[in-house]
């Protein structure tokens, strides 16, 4: 039997939890308006979880939807991968969680931390089993409960995030459709751009460090922003360039949703003509690992991702981390 060439995503799920926090909502709690969170992120609403959901339990839903349109049960999953930046505890790892919510034994699992790209960098160590030809069949999963390291008194952070979970199914493919190619970077000198400096190794949480709210999400917006614009094009130009591939032949854009003017002003420097650019961040926010898998819901709900597309996915978030993948769509 000839080895598999290319790992294919066979089965898509996606969770949001039903409670929606609009920005009228945050006009009651904080110095905000509509206006301004809609012109400056697109934001109109987030979903967010009711107290004691956490991640596992989105990532579980997300997971459940992925193996009910693939038919299969969860016991011909053979590895769980979560991407999340917030787990429900430092450890035991999320995965695990998600393996006994799910009801089966004998496989294994573990969490990526990668912030907004966790998603991309999952399904490439996902995809890598598959290439190595010790595994096929994948579950990698992108859950966030953003809203529990969120200080609701920060008007510049807290309206920028929301909750969510989507998962895809990894198997080999017996063509040349599926994950083609990827491009990935980390740049450690962006990390006080972006981070939650309590409850880790170098401040565990004391009193000190919860009056300091260390245990929320701080972020220079624009030093964010700055680099998102530039290295979420960079990236691309690099990827598309390696395949001899131009921004006109891809059918589908499908970027993180952090800033709505990040994803046009990457999608202006690329070229691409906003019908193949995916844009869900008024409904959801950003969702952090979520939102690639939400936004590739969007897109086929939108039908505007079908069988056979060529589609572009790229992401930039805390580390920073900067990911782009090439995949020629599957199902
Ligand atoms: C956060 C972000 C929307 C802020 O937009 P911005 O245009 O850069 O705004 P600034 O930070 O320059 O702030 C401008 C003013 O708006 C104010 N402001 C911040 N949040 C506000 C809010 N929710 N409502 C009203 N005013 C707000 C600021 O206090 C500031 O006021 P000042 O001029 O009196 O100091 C934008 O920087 C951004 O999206 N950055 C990237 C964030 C991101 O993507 N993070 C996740 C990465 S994966």
């Amino acid at each position: 039997m000839s080895q598999c060439r290319r790992a294919k995503i066979t089965a898509l799920g996606t969770y949001v939890p039903p409670r929606v926090l609009t920005n009228q909502d945050f006009e009651k709690t904080v110095e905000t308006s509509d206006e301004w969170i809609l012109t400056r992120t697109g934001i109109r609403e987030r979903h967010i979880v009711e107290k004691g959901v956490a991640t596992s339990d989105l990532a579980l839903e997300a997971a459940k939807c992925a193996l009910a349109e693939r038919g299969i049960g969860a016991g011909e999953i053979e590895a769980i991968v979560v991407a999340t930046v917030t787990p429900d505890m430092l450890f035991p790892s999320t995965a695990c969680l998600v393996q006994h919510k799910l009801g089966v034994k004998g496989i294994w699992g573990f969490d990526l931390s990668a912030a907004c790209s966790a998603f991309l960098y999952a399904l490439q160590v996902g995809a890598q089993f598959i290439l190595s030809d010790t595994h096929k069949k994948v579950l990698v999963i992108g859950s966030d409960v953003m809203s529990s390291i969120l200080d609701y008194t920060d008007r510049a952070t807290c309206i920028l995030f929301g909750d969510g979970a989507g998962a895809v199914v990894l198997e080999p493919s017996e063509d040349d459709n599926g994950i083609i190619d990827f491009q990935h970077e980390v740049d450690g000198s962006g990390a006080c751009s972006l981070y939650m400096p309590g409850g880790g190794s170098l401040h565990p949480s004391s009193q000190e460090t919860v009056e300091k709210k260390m245990h929320f999400v701080h972020q220079d917006g624009q030093a964010v922003f700055k680099y998102a614009v530039r290295k979420m094009g960079e990236v691309c130009e690099t990827l598309l360039s390696r395949n001899g591939i131009s921004a006109q032949d891809i059918d589908c854009f499908i970027p993180h949703q952090a800033n709505q003017r990040i994803i046009r002003a990457t999608a202006d420097r690329l070229g691409l003509k906003p019908e193949k650019v995916i844009i869900n961040i008024d409904r959801y926010g950003n969702t952090t690992a979520a939102t690639i898998p939400l936004a590739m819901q969007t897109a086929r709900e939108e039908g505007r991702l079908k069988k056979g597309d060529l589609v572009l996915l790229a992401s930039v978030g805390a580390g920073f981390t900067v990911g782009a993948t090439l995949l020629r769509w599957t199902i």
